[in-house]
């Protein structure tokens, strides 16, 4: 005789499988809904709000960066590339204290913060 619950678990199991496969599609597509980080979405950000202070190549050489106090981050700079995502996306979100960086929250959605980390983290790929 053979158990029951061999049968059982042979078609119960391949289809929990499945669920969860499509589970995890469905999930991973609402997220990528949520933030489809979006470099050309960026590159509208940072054209708008940032390349005055920041320049056009990311160098902190943009035709505003003359008249300040504290320079503008050069996105090239080593200091900058080791910070990580959340570290840029902070100092976006909430500025710096005494300096010409002020905060983009309210002004800026969080997706286009997303965004446009994503665009100075490409920035800092190109050279001159
Ligand atoms: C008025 C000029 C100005 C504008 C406009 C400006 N920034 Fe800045 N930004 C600065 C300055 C100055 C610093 C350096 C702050 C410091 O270290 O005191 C800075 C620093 C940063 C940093 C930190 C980099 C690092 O390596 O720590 C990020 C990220 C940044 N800016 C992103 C942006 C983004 C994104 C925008 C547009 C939404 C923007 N900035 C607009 C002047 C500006």
């Amino acid at each position: 005789m053979r158990p029951i619950h061999y049968d059982l678990m042979s078609t119960i199991v391949p289809v929990i499988i499945v669920a969860g496969l499509i589970g995890l599609g469905i999930h991973s597509f609402a997220h990528a809904q949520e933030y489809p980080s979006d470099t050309t979405r960026g590159k509208a950000v940072y054209e708008r709000h940032c390349q005055k202070c920041h320049g056009v190549g990311g160098w902190g050489d943009g035709p505003d960066a003359q008249a300040l106090k504290v320079a503008p981050a050069n996105f090239h700079r080593f200091s900058s590339f080791l910070k990580s995502d959340e570290e840029l996306l902070r100092t976006i979100e909430h500025g710096v204290v005494f300096s010409p960086m002020h905060s983009w929250r309210g002004q800026l959605t969080d997706g286009e913060m997303q965004d446009v980390v994503t665009y100075i983290r490409l920035l800092a790929q190109q050279g001159r």
